[in-house]
């Protein structure tokens, strides 16, 4: 597991310092659709990390949101592939708010073997934060050991979710979630990289997390890291998450049975 372990901060660190640099030049962004941009700057840096991963492990998978599934070194392949040790890359959690010049965005690798994520790393290189997590070791923010909040009350919590880039023709249905949560807490941010959301969680900046149709780059390595910090996370029944799955209910754990109340009213 070393060598995974320093390949992961090897290339978080590359990808950190790709983002910084691509966060002062001017920016190039696309369209994936109406409201999902993508820049030079992401491809560039899925293609970085990959090029170090391939180097030092030339046979295991490589999931990236901007190339998607591939075999090192040759073209895309299907599920038989899918035993393999995996990466899982965002290369740029957060990237509107990257294109905006708001520095709330991160690189986020995890690491999937047998089934289960036993790494993850989020790093926020205009903030310098690194979170990380391996399986049954904990979570640490720039090192330091990191857990969730004691908050036991929705009326004392402090709240973050999402929302998909797609969905706006189920805006209404998503905002009845908003306006509900955000009557009965501290109040809901809404910060724009799910992976983010999800390592304030776990060091207890946020005490819960909840967001539709999020993709399994977003969320495999801030899964790890919450859970590793102490946290629950589940789908909308209360069942265990299923990181390829679409909902995503993330909490303190103390909180988490008044969030399932609240959404099973939406549902
Ligand atoms: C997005 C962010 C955002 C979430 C979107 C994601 P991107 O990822 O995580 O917080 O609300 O659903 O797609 O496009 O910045 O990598
Ligand atoms: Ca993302
Ligand atoms: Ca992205």
């Amino acid at each position: 597991m070393n060598s995974i372990k320093q390949a992961l901060e090897e290339a978080l660190c590359r990808g950190g310092a790709i983002l910084k640099n691509g966060f002062e030049q001017p920016k190039s962004i696309r369209y994936k659709s109406s409201a999902n941009l993508v820049t030079k700057t992401d491809r560039a840096l899925e293609l970085a990390i990959a090029k170090i991963i391939r180097k030092k492990f030339p046979h295991h998978m490589i999931l990236g949101e901007e190339m998607g599934l591939r075999q090192a070194g040759k073209s895309p392949v299907g599920a038989q592939g899918a035993a393999q040790p995996k990466w899982i890359i965002d290369p740029i959690d957060g990237t509107t708010n990257f294109a905006h010049g708001l520095p709330l965005a991160c690189v986020s690798i995890a690491f999937e073997s047998e089934g289960e994520i036993k790494l993850g790393g989020v790093f926020n290189p205009l903030m310098n934060e690194l979170f990380l997590a391996e399986k049954g070791r904990g979570a640490t923010l720039n090192g330091k050991s990191i857990c969730v909040s004691s908050v036991k009350t929705l009326k004392e919590s402090l709240l973050v979710t999402g929302f998909p880039y797609g969905g706006k023709t189920k805006m209404p249905y998503y905002l009845r979630f908003f306006e509900s949560f955000t009557f009965k807490t501290h109040g809901v941010r809404r910060l724009g990289s799910a992976a983010i959301d999800l390592c304030y969680v776990a060091c207890g900046r946020l005490d819960g997390f909840w967001e539709f149709n999020l993709n399994v780059w977003d969320i495999a390595a801030g899964y790890l890291i919450l859970k590793e910090a102490g946290g629950r996370l589940t789908d909308f029944h209360g069942n265990p998450i299923n990181i390829y799955g679409k909902e995503l209910l993330a909490s303190n754990n103390r909180i988490h049975g008044s969030m399932l109340n609240v959404i099973r009213k939406h549902l």
